[in-house]
């Protein structure tokens, strides 16, 4: 079966002997009207004379220039969900089963979650909702940052209901100053939002690269490797019967994610299409070595979160699955793998298939929000 991920990834630097494989979407898998116009995303834009980096604020949307963002801003709506559904009182008792070193681990993963969507959040607004001049992904990006405010709200109904002490919890929203751990990874996604703040528009090439940075990084570097650091913890809880509640909404922001994702590396695409000088090998090298630093972080706040001694889930192996998680980013950039490893757990090849599919039938029948085909998760994940 072929992931949604997987599904969504494409290259954006020329392709590498390594990437070839496996790229292809199955006949199985349809992400709502998104076609195969996915490869050639800007390509029919450069006949409106203009590019997406090029700075200003384009209203129009007759003609379209890029329909795939729309079409991924209207398959976005169908994923709506509210906070409220999520249902977290059998958490509670799940909790109190947990040993000491799955209760740190608890403690750490909902304090990088309290504010780790805020940050991607803050990037929308500061940085691609400004520089990527279309009107079709701006209103993807107003739809992304809706989303985040509902994952933020859930994060936050999550930490109210598993800490009760007050100060614990002033604590665990302070995360980013007082856990190193976390900390270490605020200040790389810090430094990378930061990077554009003096971009006052992206008139010269410099500018665009750096911009370029900045996206590829909020992609391949927090949605996509932070975040899914984040969900293997979650999902290993469950393999063992627990946290359904947190299991449960960390699926829906998990389809979320993947979509934020994958409008990022269209945009990508959309711009390597239109301006192929700025992906030459400076860019490449500058993005190896990002994704080489993010693993590194996201190592160390695997080392926090597991060195109390976690059964099922060694500190070794998740070294394996984030490495993993990391070529694959490279890959779907059209850059070489760095590590060669294997996602190394079997209980993120049992991904919530079922989950998923009640997700979507609920939501076509409570509110006629159809979803076409269907979608699956593997051990690519
Ligand atoms: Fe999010
Ligand atoms: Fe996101």
């Amino acid at each position: 079966m072929t992931t949604f991920d997987e599904l969504n990834e494409i290259s954006i630097f020329p392709p590498s002997q390594s990437m070839k494989q496996s790229r292809q979407p199955t006949a199985n898998v349809e992400v709502g009207a998104i076609k195969g116009a996915i490869r050639e995303v800007g390509v029919e834009a450069a006949k409106f004379g203009s590019r997406l980096l090029d700075p200003g604020m384009n209203l129009t949307l007759r003609p379209m220039r890029y329909p795939l963002f729309f079409e991924r801003y209207k398959d976005s709506i169908k994923n709506t969900w509210t906070v409220e559904e999520v249902d977290l009182h059998s958490d509670l008792s799940d909790l109190t089963k947990l040993t000491n070193a799955e209760h740190h681990l608890v403690s750490r993963l909902v304090a990088f979650f309290a504010t780790g969507d805020n940050i991607v959040a803050n990037n929308v607004v500061v940085s691609l909702y400004r520089h990527v001049n279309a009107p079709e992904a701006r209103l993807f990006y107003s739809r992304q940052l809706f989303e985040e405010a509902v994952h933020i709200q859930f994060y936050l109904n999550l930490l109210d209901t598993y800490v009760t002490d007050e100060t614990e919890r002033a604590k665990a929203f302070t995360a980013v100053e007082n856990i190193d751990s976390i900390a270490k990874k605020a200040k790389f996604m810090f430094r990378w939002m930061e990077s554009v703040t003096d971009l006052e528009d992206l008139k010269d090439r410099e500018s665009r690269k750096i911009f370029l940075l900045n996206l590829i990084c909020f992609a391949a570097c927090v949605e996509g490797l932070f975040f899914y650091g984040a969900f293997a913890y979650v999902y290993y809880l469950r393999s063992r019967g627990l946290l359904n509640g947190l299991a449960t909404g960390t699926n829906w922001v998990f389809r979320d994610e993947s979509m934020h994702m994958a409008f990022a590396f269209d945009v990508i695409d959309a711009i390597r299409n239109e301006e192929p000088d700025l992906f030459d090998r400076d860019l490449e090298l500058k993005v190896t070595e990002m994704i080489q630093e993010a693993v590194e972080c996201e190592y160390q706040f695997a080392i926090d979160m597991l060195d109390q001694g976690v059964t099922g889930m060694p500190l070794d192996q998740m070294r394996e699955y984030l490495e993993s998680v990391a070529d694959r980013r490279l890959a779907t950039l059209g850059i070489p793998p760095i590590y060669g490893s294997r996602n190394p757990f079997s209980f993120m090849e049992l991904q919530d298939v079922q989950e998923l599919s009640n997700f979507f039938e609920r939501r076509v029948s409570a509110y006629q929000m159809g979803v076409t085909g269907t979608v699956g998760f593997d051990e690519e994940f």
